[in-house]
């Protein structure tokens, strides 16, 4: 049903009438059936420019369940020592493919920035989650090997390509371990052409020691792709000028050099619209991060750690996350923030619970926490955001 739904968009067939009663029914199908590739779905969609069924697509990951069953307290985790501290089961997973659809919006329908050319062999993505990145790797490099690794494993939820390969495990300890498993034999210096790597802010620890194993393993002329969020805040003025929200290029200066500590403040920023002091909400995650050796700015210092592991030709495309949806954005921005909105403030509440009990933080400081993340989000006084960062470089 899925890919007759696709071949009949290709045909540019416009009955809307027609089109919406299929897509309603692959809608139906795609819950029952896991198996339907809705990376193709989306392309589809995308190619031939149809918002409004991207919309529906994306609001139909979002099932109704996800809000409810996001607070429930039946949550499971990984049952490893590694830092991450987000949940691993199906609810988890769901989320993720929704947030890879629309991060896929926000970026132009574009997730791979680095400039691949055929001659890779050998890629790896770090941290797959539900290995929907590591397909689109193995999708677009047929001829390539693409190793997926994660602390937990990867769900049947698509079709495994067969230049795919999974593992589980955390990818410090495979390093660390060198020869000594046949899986850390996988990972050995000048091995891999290209390194891909998405949202591990809230689980990788030591980054500076983190990209600089990336670059090790890097081939020369092999590039390293890193998309972060940075847990830093602003606030838009009114006045401000709808184009600085657009997503941009930052250049890397690297005369703008600060020590580690400054680089995983989250007070480290010249931005004129940064929120500072940070708001509670947080200051109080932020804290518990760091805790962690967790860097809460990460998204914003990846070209510094690149530079600093040897890597060259970095560049930053940064992408707007805002919540709250307000006027300036773009649609592709507000189809995030939609997205932001629904599931990311339950996800930063049970952070927030969860951080602040692991801290002893008195109770009802974490209920005004959460009151006041609420009131940021939601009260329209502010107009929130954070930056997404692609960063990418390459070994020379
Ligand atoms: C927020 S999810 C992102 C998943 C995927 N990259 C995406 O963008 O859809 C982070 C993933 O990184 C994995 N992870 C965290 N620390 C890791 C480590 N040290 N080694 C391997 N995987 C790790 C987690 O288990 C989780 O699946």
């Amino acid at each position: 049903m899925g890919n007759l739904f696709i071949l009949l968009i290709q045909s540019n067939y416009r009955s809307a009438y027609f089109i919406d009663y299929i897509f309603r029914a692959t809608l139906i199908t795609c819950r029952l059936k896991a198996n339907i590739d809705r990376t193709a779905l989306f392309y589809t969609l995308k190619q031939h420019n149809n918002q409004a069924l991207l919309t529906a697509f994306s609001i139909m990951l979002l099932d109704n369940k996800l809000r409810e069953d996001a607070v429930s307290a039946d949550r499971t985790y990984h049952n490893t020592e590694a830092a991450y501290g987000l949940p691993n089961d199906s609810i988890e997973h769901k989320r993720l493919e929704l947030q890879h659809f629309n991060l896929l919006e926000l970026m132009g329908g574009r997730i791979i920035h680095a400039p691949l050319g055929p001659d890779i062999t050998h890629a790896l993505d770090i941290g797959c989650g539900t290995g929907i990145i590591t397909h689109e790797i193995a999708s677009k490099l047929p001829d390539a090997i693409v190793t997926g690794i994660d602390l937990s494993p990867i769900p049947a939820i698509r079709p495994k390509l067969p230049n795919i390969q999974y593992l589980q495990g955390d990818f410090n300890e495979l390093v660390r371990a060198g020869r000594s498993t046949p899986e850390a034999a996988k990972f050995q210096p000048e091995t891999l052409d290209y390194i891909f790597s998405r949202l591990l802010v809230m689980g990788m620890p030591h980054w500076q020691s983190y990209v600089s194993s990336v670059a090790q393993l890097l081939r020369q002329g092999g590039w390293a792709e890193i998309q972060e969020w940075a847990c830093v805040w602003y606030d838009a003025p009114a006045s401000a000028s709808p184009e600085a929200f657009l997503p941009h290029d930052v250049s890397y200066d690297s005369t703008n050099e600060v020590n580690e500590d400054a680089l995983r403040s989250d007070e480290h920023s010249t931005d004129p619209y940064h929120i500072q002091p940070q708001p509670t909400w947080s200051a109080l995650i932020n804290e518990a991060l760091r805790a962690k050796s967790l860097d809460p700015a990460a998204g914003n210092n990846i070209a510094t750690y690149m530079h600093r592991a040897g890597l060259t030709d970095i560049t930053t495309r940064r992408y707007i996350w805002a919540f709250g949806g307000w006027e300036g954005l773009s649609e592709e921005a507000k189809t995030f923030s939609a997205y932001a909105d629904e599931v990311l403030t339950l996800l930063i509440e049970s952070l927030l619970q969860r951080f602040g009990a692991e801290m002893d933080v008195d109770p009802r400081e974490i209920e005004n926490c959460i009151r006041e993340f609420r009131e940021d989000v939601r009260s329209g006084k502010r107009r929130l955001y954070t930056w997404y960062s692609v960063t990418v470089g390459r070994k020379p």
